[in-house]
């Protein structure tokens, strides 16, 4: 699927950082692109800026109701790219589960919402791609119910593949190390950022955090090679095979 001539992408968390450098590659390969997002004018700059292919649509991925509004306004879906959420960082003994509990009902349940609602409209022979993050895998200070949240999403990523494959569906899952240049929400002070950003990249072989153009090349690979499916791919300067 590398010419995507005619297909219809929804991209979640589309308006910004990764999603956007995805939405920009799937229009460049030809296909019409939804972005999704809560804040409208953010989506419409966006959609201008990847040009005619592109569209903005509003909604909350945690809001079931508005996910269906997404999906009931569509003729088909090829291709859906969840990559909406932010992080949320703290110990478990501070942390009031309150706060992780939102954290799921953002990148959790909205991707689980976004696919349950695109798998009507979704074409034979889609593909799903969902986001994950490598806290999983490797140590992230403070993150204990983000790094949940990371692998039980590579667990469905899988899980989906199997499910899926008898309408030809593929679903892989990207898992980003530190990305920079994005507009990623979180909880933390400038300061609190810089710890992050320094211990990320202490952490990574490469020295170095990646650009959203990083995942979007994996993201694309996932997407066009149509024999993955069920692949989780760490795009993180090597920070898991640490
Ligand atoms: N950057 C990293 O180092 C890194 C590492 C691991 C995982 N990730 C994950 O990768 C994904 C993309 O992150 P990014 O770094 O590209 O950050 P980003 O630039 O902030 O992108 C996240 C996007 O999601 C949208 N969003 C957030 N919550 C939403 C909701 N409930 N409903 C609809 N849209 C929502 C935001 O737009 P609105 O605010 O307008 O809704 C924003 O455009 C996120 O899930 C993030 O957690 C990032």
């Amino acid at each position: 699927m590398s010419d995507l001539s005619g297909k219809v992408s929804v991209v979640t968390g589309g308006g910004t950082g990764i999603g956007f450098a995805i939405a920009q590659r799937l229009a460049r390969a030809g296909s019409e692109v939804v972005l999704v997002g809560r804040r409208l004018p953010r989506l419409v700059d966006a959609a201008a800026e990847i040009g005619g292919a592109a569209r903005a649509f509003a909604a909350d991925v945690a809001d079931e109701q508005q996910v269906a509004a997404l999906f009931d306004s569509l003729e088909r879906v090829d291709v859906l790219v969840t990559c909406a959420g932010g992080a949320f960082f703290g110990t478990m003994q501070d942390t009031p589960p309150r706060s992780w509990r939102n954290l799921f009902d953002g990148r959790f349940f909205g991707q689980i919402n976004c696919c349950h609602y695109a798998l009507p409209k979704m074409v034979d022979g889609g593909v799903i791609l969902l986001c994950s993050g490598i806290a999983d895998a490797a140590h992230v200070p403070d993150y204990g119910g983000g790094s949940a949240l990371c692998g039980a999403i590579n667990a469905m990523g899988r899980n989906l593949a199997v499910e899926l494959a008898p309408r030809g569906i593929r679903v892989n899952v990207i898992s980003p190390g530190l990305i920079a240049d994005t507009a990623i929400e979180s909880n933390l002070d400038d300061a609190g950022v810089g710890k992050l950003f320094a211990a990320a990249i202490a952490a990574t072989p490469l020295r170095r955090a990646g650009v959203p153009a990083n995942a979007a090349d994996a993201a694309l690979a996932l997407i066009a090679n149509d024999y993955l499916t069920g692949v989780v791919l760490p795009v993180d300067g090597g920070w898991t095979a640490t």
